[in-house]
């Protein structure tokens, strides 16, 4: 018997205040939600930062008891989320702040998380690496601050980590952890380095072209219960609106911000994309180029990327999840060519004279454009991959189930295969 389809999407809200300056509100919002006692989970390098002053200064004035938390790993790990929830669990807080990346703020979720809901680590994990049981309720209030202007974390219902010991990244995804508040102001993101900038502001380009080309809600499984209905649900009309909107500021602003860090015009108006990207995809899902980076990224072995200080090689998540856009936009273009050639035409591509035979193509040749400006590595190669390594690659990708089955065209073992072959170099 033919699966039932759904029928049906749900657009969870996120809660954004969005302004110069207004992270110095912190500590009321804590005040009126409450909070007595709060984790502030901050990266360590923000700490002597003007966004570590504002934030500690603004807990103080307002008489929030908060402990201090910044053991956490840049690209976060199954023992990094550990430790964060140990430390929650352990201090009884009421309430949480992150300041930080998607790093950090993907902390918090998890600390806040296994500190409400106690359990197995693996229960709440992504099917089939872990159980991917859906959380039972409400988490504690969590007020994020981004100081990157990508990840969109501050929206969304996710949060992810690399799992060492199978070398993949994979992820928690449920509408409860997503922040109560999120402050998003620029002020916190004039000291990103450039390069932080570009691969960070990449992942707005992913998450908003991967939420508008995924398949579409009502190809996915109708779920047995509404609770099961994933955050990830497919491309929606809602969605639509923000992915498009995302990427029209992402072509004006991301090369912009990166050429010159004070423009504070360029700046605002990414973090207004990362966050406008971030309600679209959280409400959506992305497929194949996030599916393929997870490995891309937990597969490293010396790549030491610019502007990133860390004590490990790493591929920034962003780079990771870019270097295999161009390739699988070619396939995946002929599954739906007229929105393939409406997301080029959103990041800037004249597409009058385009057929829908050259949807791929045309798509394509425009996010290499964006690499090419941002000063990206020219494909796999570029970051210590070799031919040899695709096998593992595709073995890393396959498991990738809640967002490779998003693909609006089924990718399997050979078609990985190619995809990745195709990745190695670029132009
Ligand atoms: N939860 C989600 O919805 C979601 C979505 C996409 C990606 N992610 C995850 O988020 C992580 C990546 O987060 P990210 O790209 O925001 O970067 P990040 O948090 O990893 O930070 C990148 C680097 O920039 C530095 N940094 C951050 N803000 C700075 C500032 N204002 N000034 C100077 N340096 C600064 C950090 O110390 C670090 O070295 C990955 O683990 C990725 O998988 C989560």
């Amino acid at each position: 018997m033919p699966t039932e389809r759904d029928t049906a999407f749900q657009m969870a809200a996120s809660n954004i205040r969005f302004g110069r300056g207004i992270t110095r509100e912190i500590g009321m919002d804590l005040v009126d939600l409450k909070a007595r006692r709060t984790m502030l989970v901050i990266d360590p390098a923000l700490r002597d930062h003007p966004v570590g002053h504002t934030v500690l200064e603004s807990l103080k004035q307002n008489d929030i008891g908060f402990e201090v938390f910044d053991d956490l790993s840049i690209e976060p790990t199954d023992a990094s989320f550990k430790a964060a929830a140990d430390c929650a669990t352990q201090g009884g807080f009421d309430s949480f702040v992150a300041v930080g990346g998607g790093s950090t703020i993907d902390t918090a979720k998890a600390a806040n998380l296994y500190s409400t809901h106690p359990s197995d680590f693996f229960d709440y994990v992504n099917a089939p690496i872990g159980l991917g049981h859906p959380i039972p309720g409400p988490l504690k209030p969590l007020i994020a601050v981004p100081t990157t202007a990508g990840t969109g974390s501050e929206t969304t219902g996710v949060a992810i980590f690399d799992y060492v010991e199978k070398k993949a990244k994979t992820g928690i995804a449920h509408r409860y952890l997503k922040p109560t508040l999120g402050i998003v102001d620029s002020d916190n993101t004039r000291t990103l380095p450039p390069a932080v900038a570009a691969a960070t502001g990449l992942d707005v380009l992913s998450h908003a072209l991967e939420s508008y080309t995924a398949m579409p809600f009502d190809e996915r499984p109708m779920p047995a219960r509404p609770l099961e209905r994933p955050a990830y649900q497919g491309s929606n009309p809602v969605s639509d609106i923000w992915a498009i909107r995302a990427l029209e500021l992402m072509a004006e602003f991301l090369p912009r911000a990166y050429a010159d860090p004070s423009d504070e015009e360029a700046r605002a108006q990414m973090l207004l994309a990362a966050a406008i990207a971030g309600i679209g995809f959280g409400n959506a899902g992305v497929h194949l180029p996030h599916g393929m980076s997870y490995p891309v990224a937990g597969m490293v072995r010396g790549h030491r990327p610019d502007g990133y200080v860390v004590d490990h090689a790493m591929v920034p998540h962003g780079i990771s999840v870019i270097l295999n856009t161009p390739a699988v936009v070619r396939f995946t273009a002929s599954a739906n060519p007229e929105r393939h050639l409406r997301g080029a035409e959103a990041l800037g591509a004249d597409v009058s004279d385009a057929s829908p035979s050259e949807a791929g193509e045309v798509l394509a040749e425009r996010v290499i454009h964006f690499m090419r400006t941002l000063g990206v590595p020219n494909g796999l190669a570029a970051v210590g991959y070799t031919t040899d390594d695709i096998p593992a690659l595709v073995q890393g990708t396959l498991p990738q189930h809640r967002v490779t089955k998003l693909s609006p065209r089924p990718a399997g073992e050979a078609e990985l295969t190619s995809l990745f072959e195709e990745s190695m170099t670029i132009w």
